[in-house]
């Protein structure tokens, strides 16, 4: 079996003004006095990329972005491209989330011109799938993200660092999250579907996101093929996000 270091990503979405860095910076003081098994990845809005990359340089939690432009500079009014994102500091980009692909008619093609673009740009995309409550209602969630995996992952990924990321989109800041058994089946179903496709799928850590709390993520954690977790609401304060990334190890 090939062993996968695990990941905790918190996506802090749009929240969080200059006062919110503290907390960044109390994750990473946390973890450098006894450090974790696993890696951690804060991703901030855009705006503070670059003020949490320099507090948390040579600290063991790594920034990233929760979006980035397919193209590297132009006429793109409001937008950040990856080579910004490396140069302020990331080094990984969340691609694909339910939010963009919903509030920003995002679709697979664009998610997959954006995962050659994060590569491009020296970034390490985590890319999100996942089904809606009507999929799963209908027996339809194993097929609707087998097929936006599909679509969503360019084969230049092959031999790449890459996470995928699936987080129910009825899961997503609701409270509700599938039976452990149904997050099994999907990591599993999203597992072979790497090792069919990528040389290096097996080692590539999958994610569940979608109501990850302190009270839930040991089990969570600790289901079979789930790699890590990505964290919304709860990673907004180190005092949640952290025993999130303990209950990892
Ligand atoms: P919540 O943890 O707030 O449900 O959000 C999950 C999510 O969308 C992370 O990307």
């Amino acid at each position: 079996m090939v062993s996968v270091r695990k990941l905790i990503a918190g996506n802090w979405k749009m929240n969080g003004l200059s006062n919110q860095i503290v907390e960044a910076v109390t994750v990473a003081e946390d973890l450098a006095r006894n450090p974790p098994k696993v890696r951690v990845a804060i991703c901030p809005p855009t705006i503070l990329v670059h003020r949490i990359a320099e507090r948390l340089a040579r600290t063991i939690v790594e920034v990233g972005a929760q979006d980035l432009h397919g193209e590297a500079a132009g006429a793109f009014t409001g937008d950040t491209s990856g080579e910004m994102l490396h140069d302020a500091g990331a080094r990984v980009v969340i691609i694909g989330h339910s939010e963009r692909r919903s509030l920003h008619y995002e679709d697979d093609a664009v998610v997959s011109g954006k995962v050659n673009a994060a590569l491009r740009a020296g970034l390490e995309p985590i890319i999100c799938v996942g089904e809606r409550l009507d999929h799963r209602e209908a027996g339809q969630a194993l097929e609707v993200v087998s097929h936006q995996l599909m679509h969503s992952l360019p084969m230049s990924l092959d031999g790449r660092a890459f996470v995928v990321a699936y987080e129910p989109v009825w899961a997503i800041g609701t409270g509700l999250t599938p039976t452990l058994e149904e997050i099994a089946n999907m990591h599993r179903a999203i597992r072979d579907l790497l090792v069919e496709r990528f040389s290096n799928g097996a080692a590539r850590p999958i994610l569940y996101g979608g109501s990850v709390k302190p009270s839930n993520a040991q089990d969570i954690l600790h289901t079979q093929d789930v790699d890590g977790a990505l964290v919304g609401g709860a990673s907004l304060l180190a005092k949640d996000f952290l025993p999130i990334i303990r209950a990892a190890e």
